[in-house]
């Protein structure tokens, strides 16, 4: 058994966004939710919590030292107690970042294309977001960064590594130029890491607070991506060495007043207990990205497997469709994000969730292939 042989009736009756968004013919391949059992440490942790009641508010801080722990062991990244706090989870631990810690009116600068919800994170209080492309192979464009900074000024650049949509994950050499860049333009760096976790056997990760000069900046982390717990709300903002004291200035409710008790307990069940099993998913997962790379080649559609994410970033133009993502959900009943989400000039490409099993990724190529002879 895999990790991802849930059987397609039991997906079905998921009430979670990914399962309940479209029409039961269509087959959804979309937003970032896995399509996986829970991982045993996490079953077994929160099966628990609902037999003793265990429902109250959160107590000590599991999560932080149980991230502490993973980010050593995995990384060699050594963090301090008072560098870690929670979130209620990424996004919101983002927007707080940006509203509490810059500047009323200033601008804010992230890449394209990008997260959708980066765009309003950036944005929050009336801030300016300004964009960088990122380059055609899905890597961060340090020249085009650096003119980004000396025009616009911005008080903070919203990173994403690993990389949604691309599934590229930055070097340490493009992260120690992005926080030279970063020093030399009084910019604060927010890495978001929701996608560590998810990661090929054959890549590395490098966290943006373990590269030298990275001090100053911030850090989003999560188990969540990696162990399908987004709805069980928890996350972590991580505090570069010299900025530990303004996670005093961001308020209670914005950091652990946020998070949900029984996300704590699951993530840290995860952090603690199931590396195993995230490897088992990882190596299943670049299965997948090959599976797909070879089942998208006869269309004309070509992908190369990424080092990271479990979301598949594909160019259709060859295909020659005005929209693909929406021709192969009304012809083929199958939904993959369409490109549009992460950019707006991205409307030939589509981003397809791979974290499903085999059977269900060759049938939603299957759909697309029959889309595709309706056209
Ligand atoms: C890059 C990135 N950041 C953040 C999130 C959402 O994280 P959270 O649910 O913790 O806000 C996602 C979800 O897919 C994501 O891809």
């Amino acid at each position: 058994m895999t990790v991802f042989d849930v059987p397609l009736s039991q997906l079905r009756q998921r009430q979670s966004m990914k399962w309940t968004r479209y029409p039961p013919d269509v087959l959804p391949l979309w937003v970032a939710e896995l399509d996986a059992y829970l991982s045993p440490g996490v079953k077994a942790a929160l099966t628990r919590a609902v037999e003793i009641g265990d429902f109250g508010y959160h107590g000590a801080p599991i999560l932080e030292a149980a991230w502490r722990r993973y980010a050593a062991d995995t990384w060699g990244l050594s963090l301090a107690p008072e560098q870690v706090t929670g979130c209620g989870d990424v996004m919101s631990g983002m927007a707080a970042i940006v509203q509490h810690l810059t500047p009323a009116g200033s601008a804010i600068a992230t890449t394209t294309p990008i997260y959708r919800p980066f765009r309003p994170a950036g944005r929050v209080g009336g801030r300016r977001l300004v964009t960088c492309a990122m380059t055609p192979a899905g890597r961060l464009d340090l020249p085009g960064l650096a003119a980004l900074f000396e025009r616009e000024r911005p008080a903070a650049f919203l990173l994403c590594n690993p990389y949604n949509p691309y599934g590229s994950i930055a070097s340490p050499a493009e992260l120690a130029e992005l926080a030279a860049l970063a020093a030399a333009f009084d910019v604060t760096v927010v890495a978001d890491e929701i996608h560590a976790l998810v990661t090929d056997p054959a890549a590395s990760f490098t966290p943006y607070l373990a590269v030298p000069g990275a001090e100053t900046g911030f850090a989003l982390a999560s188990a969540s991506k990696g162990f399908g717990l987004a709805g069980l709300k928890a996350g972590l903002i991580i505090a570069g060495s010299k900025r530990t004291g303004d996670l005093d200035l961001l308020p209670y409710e914005s950091k652990t007043g946020a998070t949900s008790h029984l996300g704590l307990i699951a993530q840290t069940a995860a952090l603690d207990l199931d590396r195993d099993w995230l490897a088992d998913l990882n190596t299943e997962i670049t299965a997948h990205k090959r599976q797909l790379a070879k089942a998208l080649a006869p269309f004309g559609l070509s992908y190369e497997p990424s080092p990271a994410t479990y979301l598949a970033w594909v160019d259709c133009s060859p295909l020659g469709l005005t929209d693909p993502a929406g021709h192969f959900r009304l012809h083929g009943k199958v939904a993959f994000n369409p490109g549009t989400d992460y950019d707006e000039g991205a409307g030939q490409w589509i981003r397809i969730n791979v974290a499903t099993s085999s059977v269900i990724l060759a049938e939603a190529v299957r759909r697309l292939g029959a889309a595709l002879a309706a056209a």
